[in-house]
């Protein structure tokens, strides 16, 4: 079982959890994830692992409530223990002294892209931040990314903070103020990683994303994780979860990611209604009691 250190809340929806995973504290590197099972009922999840504290024996994940699994998630207490937590997982990031590197982080996408962006500044980089979200509550780890970048910039779709717009458009005024960069990471949802891709290819500007498929025994066995990379098949939790995004196939992968969209629905509405009659059971036994 892994204990739950410390349970914090960072925007509607977003929770951070450190774990107590002393192995996969020890062997983290930039990039890696784990999966995850909150019990023997729940399913298996890929999170990216966003920090490790190999003395302590901790990792920090960041997880947005979406489904079932991640609400069971949020559902757990500090003090309470995780079922599983494998890894890590993954390819750890490639990282060099590029030059100027800008980092894209959309959404919880932000998580994922914190760690590597850490470790391309303490490569030598000058880090530039972009940051995208919704509205101003939905932007996370502000403190922590202007700390280390030389540039922080946040957009919100809605004008609530920053500026108003896409990040693309941020990388766009970036480039149009400075000139070239040397590379871009961008992590977030996948219509941002394929914007963001599209932008940079015509530049030529070399653009890693990280994808998200469906994952489930993350070693590699099982397919779920199928994507196309270059017109070849690769399985991103042994071959990535990073790849050159001007040779992913955003189509295919929006498409298969949606296959279970009915039964993931389902499922979420199941657990719904389950813990709406449990509590009206436990409200029920208390008024019995009073
Ligand atoms: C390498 C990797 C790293 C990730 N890191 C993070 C992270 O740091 N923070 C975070 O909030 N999310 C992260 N995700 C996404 C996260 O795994 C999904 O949000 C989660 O699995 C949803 O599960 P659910 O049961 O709550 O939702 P469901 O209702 O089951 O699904 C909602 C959507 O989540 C995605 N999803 C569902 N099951 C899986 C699965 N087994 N594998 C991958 N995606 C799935 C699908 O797009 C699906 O449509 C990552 C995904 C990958 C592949
Ligand atoms: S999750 Fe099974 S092959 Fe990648």
């Amino acid at each position: 079982m892994f204990e739950i250190v410390s349970k914090e809340s960072l925007a509607q929806s977003i929770t951070k959890f450190v774990i107590r995973a002393p192995f996969v504290a020890r062997k983290h590197r930039a990039g890696n994830f784990i999966i995850l099972r909150v019990d023997d009922h729940g399913e298996r999840i890929p999170l990216t692992i966003v920090d490790s504290d190999p003395k302590e024996g901790t990792i920090t994940i960041i997880a947005q409530t979406i489904g079932k699994t991640t609400k069971l998630l949020s559902m757990k207490e500090a003090g309470e223990s995780l079922l599983d937590v494998a890894g890590p997982l993954g390819n750890p990031t490639p990282i060099h002294n590029y030059g100027t590197v800008v980092c894209i982080g959309g959404g919880v996408g932000t998580a994922e892209v914190y760690p590597i962006a850490r470790a391309l500044k303490n490569a030598g980089n000058k880090l530039v931040t972009i940051v995208g979200a919704r509205t101003r509550e939905l932007v996370i780890l502000e403190k922590e990314l202007r700390e280390i970048s030389d540039e922080y910039i946040v957009t919100t779709d809605d004008g609530s903070y920053g500026m108003k717009g896409l990040v693309t458009n941020a990388l766009d005024g970036y480039l149009q103020r400075y000139g070239r960069v040397d590379g871009v990471y961008a992590i977030g949802p996948i219509i941002m990683m394929r914007a963001v891709s599209d932008f940079t290819r015509p530049l030529g500007i070399k653009t890693f994303v990280s994808l998200n498929p469906i994952m489930m025994d993350g070693t590699g066995m099982c397919g779920a994780c199928r994507v196309t990379v270059g017109k070849e098949t690769k399985f991103a939790c042994v071959d990535g979860p990073e790849f050159e995004g001007h040779e992913v196939d955003f189509e295919e992968l929006m498409t298969r990611n949606r296959s279970y969209m009915d039964l993931e629905k389902q499922s979420l509405e199941k657990f719904d209604g389950e813990m709406a009659s449990h509590q009206c059971k436990s409200h029920a036994k208390e008024a019995a009691h009073a």
